[in-house]
């Protein structure tokens, strides 16, 4: 409905804005009819937030946000445009200009339609505590939910056709009106028949809590899982988040957003404390989703499986988030590995462990990086321009100039920073006693891993293990130092810690797992040992942790690189050896080092040699 700009200046000119923003704010003179107080869109100790009452706006020097008295109440109470309208023009004794009757009529209907929705929703409810429900209910029971959480969500079960249409027709509900509001639908055939059945159902609601439709799942393995209402004319499935009014206080109080993947996960989360989340409706976020998800905090944190599924809805978000971008405001990306929702997660190890990883999310800028480096070799200048180019596509879709030009820098630096790990890659370091570690030159560039890929595999995983256990029990480096010098790491950050490592614990000796830590750390490896001790690691190989017993490390040490020698080192160990026999020109040397490999590595001696040498 449009109202009359000049309705809407008078009640702006009408309204003083302090006393507005004072509602919320505490506000201090600042001169010349400006305000400032504590921002109430962003945490923060001093004040930077101001009020002009001149201009009728306010803004944030903190996180920029900024607007006029409209803006401010939708933004702190997450009131509609008209809402917000309302409620100031009441404040000033001014009344709305009535719609048009076209307008009127479009607004009885659609509050109809959200009478007969809501009547199906009381209606569903009703259904799971009757027999005809119990199916439904003990199905939610079996998934962990309890009483109090199917009425706070309001779940309900949708019986075989029938009694719906008769019990709305009681209310004196129209055919024509349940088929409207996506309850019944018209078949080819020209037969009127229920839109949901025999499925446990999740009312959706609309920005202020009313219920516009459902989603229905199926109990058993039927098709489809999760059966949405129909668009209709007040549900738009692009543009409603999943329990967004539930969430919006909770996120106000915590200063987070968390946007899952489904229904249950949302759920799932409000059960173990976590109130502040949404979910879209079975597809990625949508440019409107974001736009809303901004009103409620700057940084919103998408929470996605650790699937495929997962992974491309994330590389989507993150692509169509970027022409949108703004100073301060963003997403983050937090990924639920193994294989697990969140809702799952917490059933199986509870809030600390989604905590954990939501803590970790990672900037969108990392997300686009990764994703850009995917499985791309950058060994030589022209992919890394090949690299650059498509950064710069990407940057040049950001709208706002400020942020487009942070990210140039971001990326500037980022590729500068890449060209010369790769060319440093590709120069043998490090003598200890003499003796040559093996360098890595025959050794292909793995590209850095994304963080959204599907789990690591067993051998990056035991990589990954090896290198965190030296570094933890620094003690361990002079009984496995030649072995993990043996080690190839595919990932570079993990590798790149190895090389320290080694060039480190070969000429000190005593360090203990915090001295090498800052070591590393005062080397620039900061991020990488961020990315090489997740929690993770260590809940594969407890022996790994920095508490465990040196012998217990020791250990678990042996045996997992045992494990890595029988699966694939193997291999690399065997082109080490060949490599290292033809560097050396002495046969005899030759002959030794292989030896020495043997007395290491091998059981199996004889395969070895023959498969080494004539490779
Ligand atoms: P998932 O398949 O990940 O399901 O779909 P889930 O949320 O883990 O559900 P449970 O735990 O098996 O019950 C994620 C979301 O995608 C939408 C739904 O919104 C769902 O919550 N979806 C999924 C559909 O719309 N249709 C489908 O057939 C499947
Ligand atoms: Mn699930």
């Amino acid at each position: 409905m449009a109202l009359p700009p000049q309705f809407l200046d008078e009640l702006r000119s009408r309204t003083s804005i302090t006393s507005v923003v004072g509602r919320k704010v505490k506000l201090v003179s600042a001169g010349k009819g400006e305000y400032k107080g504590l921002c109430p869109f962003h945490n923060e100790r001093t004040p930077s937030f101001t009020v002009s009452e001149d201009k009728g706006f306010y803004y944030c020097f903190g996180c920029q946000a900024k607007g006029d008295i409209f803006d401010f109440e939708m933004n702190t109470r997450g009131l509609s445009f008209m809402e917000a309208v309302e409620g100031l023009a009441a404040d000033a004794g001014m009344e709305v200009p009535k719609p048009s009757p076209r307008e009127a009529e479009q607004a009885k209907r659609q509050a109809g339609l959200q009478d007969v929705v809501e009547a199906a929703c009381a209606f569903f409810q009703a259904q799971l505590y009757r027999p005809a429900g119990a199916e439904g209910l003990a199905y939610l029971r079996r998934r962990g939910l309890d009483d109090a959480t199917i009425a706070r969500f309001r779940l309900g079960y949708a019986p075989p056709p029938g009694p719906l249409r008769e019990a709305l027709g009681k209310q004196g509900i129209t055919e024509r009106q349940m088929v409207e509001a996506g309850l019944l639908k018209a078949r080819d055939d020209g037969k009127v028949v229920d839109y949901f059945r025999d499925r446990v159902l999740f009312p959706i609601t609309d920005r202020r809590g009313k219920v516009i439709a459902f989603g229905g799942r199926v109990m058993g393995d039927g098709q489809p899982k999760y059966l949405n209402s129909p668009d209709n004319p007040l549900f738009h499935k692009g543009s409603v988040l999943y329990n967004l009014a539930g969430a919006r206080d909770a996120a106000r109080d915590t200063g987070r957003v968390i946007v899952a993947e489904g229904y249950m996960d949302v759920i799932a989360m409000a059960r173990h404390g976590i109130a502040e989340a949404v979910a879209p409706l079975g597809t990625a976020v949508t440019e409107q989703q974001i736009q809303e998800l901004w009103k409620l905090c700057p940084e919103p944190v998408l929470c996605l499986d650790g699937d495929a599924a997962g992974i491309r809805a994330a590389n989507k978000a993150a692509e169509r988030a970027l022409p949108l971008l703004k100073p301060g405001k963003s997403l983050r990306f937090a990924l639920v590995v193994g294989g697990k929702d969140p809702d799952e997660l917490l059933s199986t190890a509870g809030r600390d462990a989604l905590e954990s990883i939501l803590g970790k999310a990672q900037p969108l800028a990392d997300i686009l990086w990764r994703n850009a480096l995917e499985g791309r070799p950058l060994d030589t200048p022209e992919r890394r321009a090949a690299l650059e180019y498509d950064l710069d596509q990407l940057t040049q879709t950001i709208q706002d100039g400020t942020v487009q030009q942070a990210y140039k820098r971001e990326f500037r630096d980022r590729l500068y920073q890449l060209s010369r790990s790769q060319r440093q890659n590709s120069f043998t370091p490090a003598k200890r006693d003499g003796k040559p570690w093996r360098g890595k030159d025959f050794q292909p560039v793995a590209p850095p891993p994304s963080p959204l890929t599907p789990p690591p595999s067993a051998a990056v995983q035991r990589q990954r293990i090896l290198v965190a256990a030296v570094l933890t029990h620094p003690e361990l480096f002079d009984h496995v130092g030649e072995r993990l010098g043996s080690i190839a790491c595919d990932e570079p950050p993990v590798d790149r810690i190895r090389q320290a490592l080694l060039l480190l614990l070969a000429t000190e000796s005593g360090l203990d797992f915090e001295g090498v830590s800052s070591h590393l750390r005062s080397r620039g490896l900061e991020n990488d040992l961020r990315f090489l001790l997740s929690p993770n690691v260590f809940a594969h190989a407890s022996f790994a942790r920095p508490d465990a017993p040196t012998d217990r490390a020791m250990s678990g040490w042996d045996h997992t690189f045992e494990l890595g020698l029988q699966q694939e080192f193997r291999a690399d160990v065997l082109r080490a050896g060949a490599q290292f026999a033809r560097q050396t020109a002495d046969a005899d040397e030759s002959e030794q080092a292989l030896l020495r490999l043997k007395a290491l590595f091998f059981q199996d001696m004889r395969r070895m040699n023959d498969d080494s040498l004539d490779d």
